[in-house]
């Protein structure tokens, strides 16, 4: 790859941002597309968030990815957002549109192609959505939208789960949302009465791969699909109890990939290439 005069830059800010896999990812698809950009990734502190968006206008970047912990604050300072965005009050994706920054969220429809790829659906099915931190919010949103018949959040924190219940039937429209803690027969009977199982906590995540599961793994059987969002083992031990159970398993790096591809087409306008982004991911991971 030459930079040159006509290259064109987006990145990621974040703080800290140097353990993302953003750059990795897309800078392996900008290449296979052939596009003279570059992406980077950008330490942002937190008191530098707006001086940091205003330079995607000053330099007049493609646009960004957004991580931990800024998510939040530039959803408030974006000209347009999303309807996920919107909902969420959380972008993940800044594109500038001439002048215009519009903010996107692409988690959650990331998160739906990942089931959507492995040959699952979430329409009509019942959901148990584990946790109830950011990743909980965009996944039990997109579920909500994506006609998931029933959904029970479930969450160490019970008020946390009433937070992301409340938030799929207000703004995702579910009819049928209730929630449980992580134990007791309740929180099995959700657990096991599910067609799709996802879990979007941290438990079972690099460094403490020995964590969990989350819940029982005998609650889990044959017939269901099982997510785990966590990309880092791949195979967590929720994943793991899931697999010997025969249930059928996605792994999180699928989401982080498709959140990833989603973004870049809304740069671009163009299909970015999954299957390269893929390769890099894993790479990356692999190091
Ligand atoms: P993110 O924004 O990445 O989704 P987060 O906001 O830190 O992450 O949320 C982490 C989730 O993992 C929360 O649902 C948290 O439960 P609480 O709301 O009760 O804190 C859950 N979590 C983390 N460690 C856990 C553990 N050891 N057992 C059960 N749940 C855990």
């Amino acid at each position: 790859m030459t930079v040159d005069t006509h290259t064109q830059t987006v990145g990621v800010i974040g703080w800290p941002v140097e353990h993302s896999l953003s750059p990795a990812m897309h800078n392996a698809a900008l290449a296979a597309m052939e596009l003279n950009w570059v992406y980077l990734a950008f330490p942002v502190a937190p008191e530098r968030v707006s001086e940091a968006v205003g330079a995607v206008r000053g330099l007049q970047l493609i646009g960004l990815n957004v991580t931990i912990p800024h998510k939040q604050a530039v959803a408030e300072l974006m000209d347009e957002l999303d309807d996920a965005a919107e909902a969420l009050g959380v972008v993940n994706t800044v594109v500038r549109r001439e002048d215009r920054l519009v903010g996107y969220n692409t988690d959650g429809p990331g998160f739906l192609q990942s089931v959507e790829e492995m040959g699952h659906s979430v329409e009509g099915k019942r959901v148990a959505v584990i946790g109830a931190g950011g990743a909980s919010r965009s996944i039990a949103y997109a579920c909500a939208r994506a006609g998931a018949s029933q959904m029970t959040v479930l969450n160490r924190t019970a008020a946390r789960a009433e937070a992301v219940a409340s938030l799929a039937a207000d703004k995702g429209g579910a009819s049928d949302v209730g929630t449980a803690g992580l134990e007791g027969a309740a929180a099995e009977e959700a657990v096991s009465g599910a067609d799709l199982v996802v879990d979007c906590t941290s438990v079972g995540m690099y460094p403490n791969v020995e964590e969990g599961p989350v819940v029982p793994g005998g609650w889990l059987r044959a017939g269901q699909v099982v997510v785990d969002v966590t990309y880092n083992p791949r195979e967590t031990t929720l994943l793991r109890a899931a697999r010997a159970r025969g249930a059928d398993v996605v792994d999180g790096t699928g989401m982080l990939v498709h959140q990833g591809a989603i973004a870049l087409g809304h740069w671009c306008g163009r299909q970015a290439p999954a299957e390269v982004m893929r390769e890099a991911l894993l790479s990356a991971l692999a190091r």
